[in-house]
């Protein structure tokens, strides 16, 4: 029989994502959990759920789908100044009513949500609870069942509570109910993110400060294993072993605007417009005051020292990557490689004398970047993350941290981090390759204002792209992007953009490589879009039009001014030809949008998807 440290290797460091809320004071809870969800349906959104206690008792509502399904099914009527509530991305068991949380103990005493994964949960189960009959196919259930079982063996629910913990193998942030003691919400943290808010004559739970701002802005970090006591009054952290721990509120720097809509029909479109100004505050948060690009300095030193840079990024993240290669290997000249994370912990390359690693993630909560992370720091190599959250995981695991400024981005599908993380590795660059007496030949400020100016011009050529959208991408089955240099690593982020949220089976190629295979797929009609933005190749790229144009397919191209031929569809303001990316992505990401709206998609929320993912 394996002991409880046995962990099958298809359930090893899995991480799920979700989200949870909690809430405890004066006021109805009903209202701000639901709020709170909302926020954070970015997290998962296949079902979810709320449990409350009134006078009357506890109260669980569910639904499978979205919190808008949910706010349905809630009996308005219920007043309860305590609650705790979950949003789900499903791992174990489908997304279903029964599956969602909260889950309850097998008397309904003990009401609970989960963020994260079980690994020994069919072991616990067998173990301890062979004569519990559960209710759900979660790993989440187990937790809540052992609970009561240690309570019936006459523990204080918090050595109850503390003794499951102790059990468990895997990643959780858990908020419990108990239904006798309506004055307690029972928190613990391992792995998974959880912060405590506190407030005027109330205290909240939550995955993710976005979703308590309404409540307040002063958070409390929780750390791996520590176990918390959050009343009306007060919190009160402690370890495992019981021991009580203080820990200095930090004022979470959110506007509460940065989180809403506004105007906007979606937060994609919000967030592709607030491009331009996050450029200007990338510059300005990193120019000094005698005008010129800084960075920590502890920093440079390791990057000068390195003898290659690995960087580690998933998704649209490691699309920024490739751009960040060029950038480093062309100003600072040191040799990159960039690796997408799911496979570097487990296919490791051979790594240089004095690697230096950057991860780039928007979430910082990336499992997959995470777990190269843990490898990395074994390894004793520098590490440095570039985020848009600070405190996230990745963040505080690395050595170094650059932040990308962007404001909160909502929107599954990624866009203003994505040019974000590419300004602050030009940044990047630009200031290491100064630290080595290398001369770039150009003023990166300068040309990155220019690249802000050049996108306020495309977001406001809307009505165009959106024409573009529809003639080539409204009714298609597929579509083909194919560029060359930067072009080609833009053209896998445009792809990626138009699979993800508008279900169009998309690739980006490199011009030269369609011809040898996937040129085969061309058909009449197929739309295909160019990128012809480097001087260099312009004309190869557009020879490679012609080679799928002979074949029938639609040519959508989009160039660059000083670049453009009369058959071009759209031509983008010019720019530093190594600074490309930054504005040839906003109308990929322009069409992505109206191509998802035109096939009535739903943009902010695409189908299987999650904002953070924390699953390997
Ligand atoms: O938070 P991260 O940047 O680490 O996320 C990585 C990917 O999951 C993410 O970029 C994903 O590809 C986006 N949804 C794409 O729009």
């Amino acid at each position: 029989m394996p002991s409880e440290g046995f962990l099958p290797p298809s359930l090893g460091r899995k991480r799920n994502m979700c989200g949870i809320v909690g809430y405890i004071g004066n006021h109805d809870a009903k209202e701000i959990l639901l709020k709170g969800l909302e926020k954070l349906e970015y997290r998962g959104y296949d079902s979810a759920g709320l449990a409350l206690i009134s006078e009357a008792g506890v109260h669980v509502f569910k639904e499978k789908g979205r919190i808008a399904d949910l706010r349905k099914a809630v009996d308005g009527n219920v007043f309860a100044p305590i609650g705790i509530g979950h949003t789900r991305w499903a791992t174990h068991g489908v997304p279903s009513k029964v599956n969602s949380h909260p889950h309850q103990s097998a008397t309904g005493r003990f009401t609970l949500v989960h963020n994260g994964v079980i690994e020994n949960y069919e072991l616990l189960k067998r173990k301890y609870l062979a004569d519990v009959t559960f209710n759900s196919e979660t790993d989440t259930e187990v937790i809540v069942q052992l609970v009561e079982k240690f309570v019936g063996e006459g523990l204080e629910v918090l050595e109850a509570f503390r003794k499951t913990l102790s059990l468990l193998h895997g990643s959780y942030a858990l908020a419990l109910l108990d239904a006798e003691e309506n004055e307690t919400i029972y928190v613990a943290k391992n792995k998974s993110p959880l912060l405590v808010g506190l407030g005027s004559g109330c205290n909240v739970v939550a995955s993710d400060a976005l979703a308590m701002l309404q409540v307040t802005d002063q958070f409390v970090e929780l750390m791996d294993k520590e176990v918390v006591i959050v009343t009306k009054s007060g919190v009160i952290i402690q370890n495992l072993d019981g021991e009580v721990i203080s820990r200095v509120p930090y004022t979470a720097e959110l506007d509460a605007s940065d989180i809403e809509k506004g105007t906007y029909p979606h937060y994609m479109l919000k967030e592709i417009d607030e491009q331009p100004a996050v450029m200007r505050k990338i510059i300005q948060t990193y120019q000094n005051d005698q005008g010129k690009l800084t960075i920590d300095q502890d920093i440079i030193e390791a990057m000068k020292e390195a003898d290659r840079v690995y960087i580690i990024a998933a998704g649209t993240s490691s699309h920024a990557g490739l751009v960040g290669k060029q950038f480093i290997e062309k100003m600072a000249k040191i040799p990159v490689e960039v690796h997408i994370s799911s496979e570097f912990g487990y296919n490791m390359p051979l790594l240089s004398e004095r690697p230096f690693f950057i991860f780039i993630s928007q979430s910082g909560e990336t499992a997959d970047s995470r777990s190269v992370l843990v490898k990395v720091k074994e390894m004793g190599c520098p590490s440095l993350t570039i985020t848009n959250v600070p405190g996230s995981t990745l963040s505080r695991e690395a050595d170094y941290t650059l932040l990308l400024q962007a404001g909160p981005e909502i929107a599954v599908a990624s866009t203003k981090a994505y040019t974000a993380q590419i300004a602050v590795l030009a940044i990047l660059a630009e200031v290491t390759a100064r630290r080595k007496g290398i001369d770039i030949g150009f003023d990166l400020i300068h040309e990155l204002g220019l690249v802000a100016n050049a996108m306020d011009v495309l977001c406001d050529s809307k009505e165009l792209i959106e024409v573009i959208a529809r003639e080539f991408l409204a009714v298609t089955r597929n579509c083909f992007f194919i560029g060359r240099g930067l072009d080609y690593y833009v053209c896998l982020e445009g792809a990626l953009k138009l699979k993800e949220i508008s279900y169009i089976q998309a690739e980006g190629f490199a011009g030269g490589e369609l011809k040898h295979g996937t040129i085969a797929l061309i058909e009449e009609g197929t739309p295909i879009i160019a990128l012809a933005t480097q001087e260099n190749v312009n004309l190869s790229l557009r020879g490679n039009v012609k080679e799928v144009v002979a074949r029938g397919a639609n040519p959508c191209i989009i160039s660059m001014k000083g670049l453009n031929m009369d058959e071009d569809s759209f031509v983008i303001p010019e720019v530093h030809e190594l600074l490309t990316p930054l504005i040839s992505v906003v109308p990929l990401q322009l069409l992505s949008y109206y191509a998802a709206l035109h096939r009535n998609c739903d943009v902010d929320k695409p189908r299987n998807l999650a904002k953070s993912v924390t699953v390997e």
